[in-house]
């Protein structure tokens, strides 16, 4: 290719560019999309973004090891990457494995052979530095002056779109915890736990709504918004909640109302997803076949996340056991369900449980390992001041 034809190459690459990172900003997908672009731009075998996390003094990266992506850390220092995120010059290697800055570590985690590197730091509006840009492996020759003025454009073209994404990425998680944390308060009284049910059922939602041709993205909200489907049992009297043994036929009454009080507490909030967990709230406990409560709509008329929700809700509180009774065997859940398919639960819904039974159950083992490392951490247990006699489950009494 002549002199020429490259510089139009790269010219078309670099507005393409650009145009791809604005229109991207989910942090994810914001780097996975950069690192694809720059390996391109530059003729390089491989290119890996680093971003530096504030909290731990280090640099992390998504690599492909054994064909499992993985979250790879580096130390601030620590080889080329951590060399440029410490001192914030660029480095241009042509030979790596002969420069004391470069270490063999990761080479060895992904089985790759390094051979020339060109890195430069990714630095904020402030001028504190955020990451770095490394390309591996020019495809002919070592990376050139012209290549590392050409990395440089584009790492201030990224920059603030990076920064923009990480900032959007750890407001959602916040958000999303505080939700969760709402969630816990209410589970927390019911059942003294520290939100096992919530962990679980929340899972099984985000993958049945997938199920259900939901997008990613819808079906991660309905995940992040399903545990607070029972918030509105704060407003329901500990005589009523708490009340060992069989309820009164007015207590029943006042306990079904947890569905309102939850759709109210929820209501017209500017936040999407808590719009999204004000109609489960109001929803799960309605059924498919217009017999449910609060208010006895069927079918389609019931949003579609709350006869998500419902489904997950209850596979949950069956295959689990619970101080009152022994977890129920997968085949006896299965027949429950479809018993109840079309009448109490979507008939979709359950079919989409029945075909991701395996994702669904092992998620469930995923959620309790963690749960169970979270409770070995912090010392005493929640659980240690449960009462002996345990208040009926409402799940169990639709
Ligand atoms: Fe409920
Ligand atoms: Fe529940």
């Amino acid at each position: 290719m002549g002199r020429r034809q490259e510089l139009e190459r790269r010219q078309n690459l670099l507005a393409r560019f650009g145009r791809l990172i604005a229109a991207e900003t989910r942090l994810e997908s914001l780097l996975s999309l950069i690192s694809e672009e720059l390996k391109n731009i530059l003729s390089a075998d491989r290119c890996r973004v680093f971003l530096i996390d504030p909290y731990k003094g280090e640099l992390w990266t998504r690599v492909l090891v054994n064909n499992e992506d993985k979250i790879l850390r580096v130390p601030i220092g620590r080889g080329v990457a951590g060399f440029v995120a410490k001192t914030g010059s660029a480095v241009n290697l042509h030979s790596a494995y002969r420069d004391a800055r470069f270490t063999e570590d990761l080479d060895r985690l992904t089985g790759y052979q390094t051979k020339t590197v060109l890195a430069v730091p990714l630095t904020g509006h402030d001028g504190i530095i955020l990451g770095v840009f490394e390309v591996l492996n020019k495809l002919k020759g070592a990376f050139t002056e012209e290549d590392e003025g050409l990395l440089r454009i584009l790492a201030t073209m990224a920059a603030s779109f990076v920064e923009n994404a990480t900032l959007y990425n750890d407001l959602r998680r916040s958000h999303v915890e505080t939700i969760y944390r709402m969630a816990l308060v209410a589970e927390f009284r019911d059942q003294k736990d520290t939100g096992r049910h919530l962990r679980r059922m929340s899972r099984f939602s985000g993958i049945l709504a997938r199920a259900m041709g939901l997008s990613d993205a819808e079906a991660e909200d309905i995940r992040c918004a399903a545990p607070l489907h029972d918030i509105g049992k704060v407003a329901i009297p500990d005589s009523i909640l708490r009340k060992p043994g069989a309820l009164t036929a007015d207590e029943y009454e006042e306990m079904k109302r947890h569905t309102i009080y939850g759709g109210r507490m929820l209501a017209n909030a500017e936040s999407r997803l808590l719009r999204l967990a004000s109609r489960i709230a109001m929803g799960h406990h309605e059924r498919y076949d217009g017999t449910g409560y609060p208010q006895g709509v069927k079918g389609e008329e019931i949003p579609m996340e709350a006869r998500i929700v419902s489904v997950a809700d209850v596979f949950d509180a069956l295959i689990s056991k619970r101080v009152y009774k022994g977890a129920w065997d997968i085949s006896e859940v299965k027949a429950y369900f479809q018993e109840q398919r079309g009448k109490i639960f979507d008939p979709q819904v359950v079919d989409k449980l029945f075909e991701n039974l395996d994702r669904i159950l092992a998620a469930a083992d995923e959620e309790n390992r963690r749960i169970q490392e979270d409770e070995a951490m912090q010392k005493p247990t929640p659980t240690a001041n449960a009462q002996p006699e345990q208040p009926e489950d409402h799940h169990l009494r639709r």
